[in-house]
């Protein structure tokens, strides 16, 4: 199952290995062992010195990582910064009932519950690539449905320019741990509405054919997969239609090491590292992962390259 060849909308669930198959495959070794808690405004994650050794390019594969692997390797700040604290504290996050508001410039803003928010759809497996600005990267089976259809119901204006995600914010549920600076919470997202129209962009209820693990940000998350993973916003409850480009969590908190795009780009370093390569968590390597040369647009150029004709991407990082 190789997604650099085909729409990842084609492959269907019956291409991706079943889940048990993943689990048991490998032994996890626990990626931390190799790759630490590398915090966005923390350490480096990967330094120049190390980070290619031999300095050959590690050959591309886009297998799927197991189970464990994606739900207990994560990045879900509310519940602590470091990688094991999200499987270890979201359990107890209560995703039922859930409401998603829909609101801003439209012509049909609506509080849902999360089922009839969801009915309309049809549900669809899709495998993705996930490259985290940090540097490390997984293969997901998510399960979800086209950010499109959310938007086509409610019917964006002509003057919406813009889409704003936000996730949860309950501090009695969600344990973050003191860490300065504080993020201004809640957890902020957005997208042009060109590129949230595109139909890559997913809104994902679950995984490896499941329910979504409240890890991995239940009930309902993003996944915009030729973007930085922070751009894939988890626990959503609001969508909102703007005419501006909204305000986002970490382009807000360090705008000069992220920003508004945040187009995967290997040409682009960011301030404190190479985007050049990344570390595909593999638990069945010694370290925790393996070295893999990251794609322009993390390999989803041919889909979605026109949504930046002309932009300077080095400019609009
Ligand atoms: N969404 C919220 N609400 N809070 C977060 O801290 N982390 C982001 C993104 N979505 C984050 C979030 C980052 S940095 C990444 S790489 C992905 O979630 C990780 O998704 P995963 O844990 O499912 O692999």
């Amino acid at each position: 199952m190789i997604i650099r060849s085909r729409k990842p909308s084609d492959i269907p669930s019956s291409e991706i290995t079943p889940e048990s198959a993943y689990i048991n495959r490998r032994k996890f070794l626990g990626a931390s062992a190799g790759i630490g808690a590398a915090a966005f405004l923390g350490v480096d994650p990967v330094r120049a010195d190390t980070a290619f050794p031999g300095g050959h390019s590690a050959p591309q594969d886009d297998e799927p990582n197991t189970l464990e692997e994606i739900t207990s390797y994560n990045n879900f700040y509310e519940f602590g910064t470091g990688k094991e604290d999200p499987s270890k504290r979201a359990h107890a996050l209560v995703t039922s009932p859930w409401t998603v508001k829909v609101d801003g410039l439209c012509n049909n803003p609506a509080d849902y519950q999360l089922e009839d928010f969801i009915k309309p759809s049809t549900i669809e497996d899709r495998t993705y690539r996930l490259r985290c600005v940090e540097a490390w990267s997984m293969v997901v089976p998510w399960r979800g449905f086209p950010l499109a259809d959310i938007i086509s119901r409610a019917e964006p204006l002509g003057s919406a320019t813009h889409v704003a995600f936000e996730t949860l914010w309950d501090p009695e549920q969600m344990p973050e741990r003191m860490w300065r600076p504080r993020i201004d919470w809640p957890y902020r997202e957005g997208l042009r509405l060109d590129e949230a129209m595109h139909p890559l962009a997913f809104l994902v209820t679950g995984l490896y054919g499941k329910d979504l693990p409240n890890q991995n940000g239940a009930p309902l998350r993003l996944a915009v997969p030729w973007k930085y993973g922070f751009k894939s916003i988890k626990s959503i409850v609001r969508i909102t239609f703007t005419d501006e480009e909204p305000p986002t969590t970490w382009a807000t908190q360090t705008p000069r090491e992220y920003g508004f795009y945040s187009n995967v780009n290997p040409d682009v370093k960011h301030p404190r590292w190479s985007q050049a390569r990344e570390k595909r968590i593999d638990g069945s390597k010694l370290f925790g992962y393996r070295w893999l040369d990251t794609q322009f647009l993390n390999g989803y150029a041919d889909e979605v390259g026109h949504l930046y004709e002309g932009m300077d991407l080095k400019k609009y990082f």
